[in-house]
C-alpha cells in the first residue's frame, strides 16, 4: 500500500510535458535552424526541438527559475544543437536573445504556467501545504510584493478585485471580507491557513464542489505577484518581432485568461499584416492526454506563422 502510494506521490511530483508533439510539429522546424523554448521548465519540450535542430542548430533556453535552468541542463547535456541558456522573464525575450548574439529566430515556444516540480518547492502554491505564502517565481528579492503581503496588507477592495479579475470568481467579495475578518484576529501565514479561510468564506455547495474551493483564488493570488499577463502581453509582441520570415510562435496556455490574450495578439497580427493564424481554433489534447496528465486538462495551443520578407 505505502510503495503505490509513493509512487502516485512521485508521479504527480513528475512533469510530464503538455501537447508535446502537437506544439514541436507545429513549429515546423528544421535541422540547423535557431529556436526558443522561453519557458524551458525540465526541458520536455526542448529535448524534442534539440533532437529536431540537430549539430547545426541553435537553441535558446530561458526561464526565469534558477532550478528548473539546472534541471534542463541536465536533461540535455546530451543534445546536439548549440543550447545557449538565459535565466530571465520572457516578457524580455527580445532583449535576452539579442544579448546573446540572436537576432532572428526560426521558431518560438511558450508553455506557460509552473511544472509539476515547481508547484512543491515551497513557495505556498499547493493548498494543501504548510508553505509560507509566497508564490514568487524567480528570487522573492526581485519582486514587489509576494502573495502573503497582498494578504496582509491590501484593502478589501484590491483583494476582491484581483480575486474577480485574475481569479474569475464568483464568490471574490465574501472571500475578500472573510481575509479581511480573520487577519484582525490572527495572521494567515500558510497556503493551508488560507486555504481553509477560503472554504469558510463560500457556500456549501461551493465548499463540496468538484474543484477545490481555494483554486481561483489562489491563481488569482499567483497571476497578481509575478505579473502573469502582464509578462504574457509583452512577450508575445517581443516574440513576434524576434521570428525570421515564416518563422512560427508556438504558446500553450491554461486558462481563459492567458488564452485570451493569445488569441486576441494573434489575431491583431494577423490584421496589421505581420503574418497568419495556422489554428483558428486552439488545439486541445487528445483525451488520452487528459486521463493520463490532469494538468492537460485545460490546455489550448495556438500557432501564429509571420510572413515571408
Ligand atoms: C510549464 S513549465 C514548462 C515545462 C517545459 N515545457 C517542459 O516540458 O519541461 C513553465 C516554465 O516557465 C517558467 N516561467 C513562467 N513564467 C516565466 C516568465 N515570466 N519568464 C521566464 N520563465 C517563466 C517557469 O519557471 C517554468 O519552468
Amino acid at each position: 500500500m505505502k510503495k503505490t502510494l509513493r509512487i502516485q506521490e512521485s508521479e504527480l511530483r513528475t512533469h510530464k510535458s503538455v501537447l508535446l508533439e502537437e506544439t514541436v510539429q507545429g513549429l515546423e522546424l528544421q535541422k540547423g535552424n535557431t529556436a526558443i523554448d522561453a519557458t524551458v521548465g525540465v526541458g520536455g519540450h526542448s529535448e524534442k526541438i534539440a533532437h529536431i535542430l540537430g549539430k547545426k542548430g541553435t537553441l535558446v533556453a530561458i526561464d526565469l527559475d534558477e532550478n528548473s535552468l539546472s534541471s534542463a541542463k541536465k536533461r540535455l547535456s546530451d543534445s546536439d544543437p548549440h543550447i545557449i541558456y538565459l535565466q530571465g522573464n520572457f516578457r524580455n525575450v527580445k532583449k535576452l536573445a539579442e544579448e546573446a548574439g540572436i537576432t532572428s529566430v526560426d521558431g518560438i515556444v511558450f508553455d506557460l504556467g509552473w511544472h509539476s516540480e515547481q508547484l512543491a518547492s515551497g513557495k505556498g502554491i499547493s493548498f494543501n501545504s504548510d508553505e509560507p505564502l509566497l508564490m514568487t517565481l524567480g528570487s522573492s528579492e526581485s519582486h514587489l510584493y509576494t502573495a502573503k503581503d497582498i494578504i496582509k496588507d491590501w484593502d478589501e477592495d484590491e483583494i476582491a478585485r484581483i480575486i474577480r479579475e485574475y481569479g474569475e470568481e464568483k464568490f471574490s467579495g465574501r472571500i475578500a471580507r472573510v481575509i479581511v475578518e480573520t487577519r484582525k484576529k490572527q495572521p494567515i501565514n500558510t497556503a493551508r491557513e488560507l486555504a481553509e479561510v477560503i472554504r469558510s468564506a463560500v457556500p456549501g455547495f461551493y465548499r463540496n464542489g468538484r474543484l477545490n474551493p481555494a483554486t481561483r483564488t489562489f491563481q488569482a493570488l499567483r497571476i497578481a505577484v509575478n505579473d502573469e499577463l502582464g509578462a504574457l502581453k509583452e512577450a508575445l509582441q517581443n516574440a513576434l518581432e524576434l521570428l525570421a520570415p515564416e518563422g512560427r510562435l508556438a504558446v500553450i496556455s491554461f486558462h481563459s485568461l492567458e488564452d485570451r490574450i493569445v488569441k486576441q495578439a494573434f489575431r491583431n497580427a494577423e490584421d496589421t499584416g505581420i503574418g497568419k493564424r495556422i489554428t483558428k481554433k486552439p488545439i486541445i489534447p487528445t483525451s488520452e492526454e487528459r486521463e493520463k496528465n490532469p494538468r492537460a486538462r485545460s490546455a489550448k495551443l495556438r500557432i501564429f506563422e509571420k510572413n515571408t520578407l
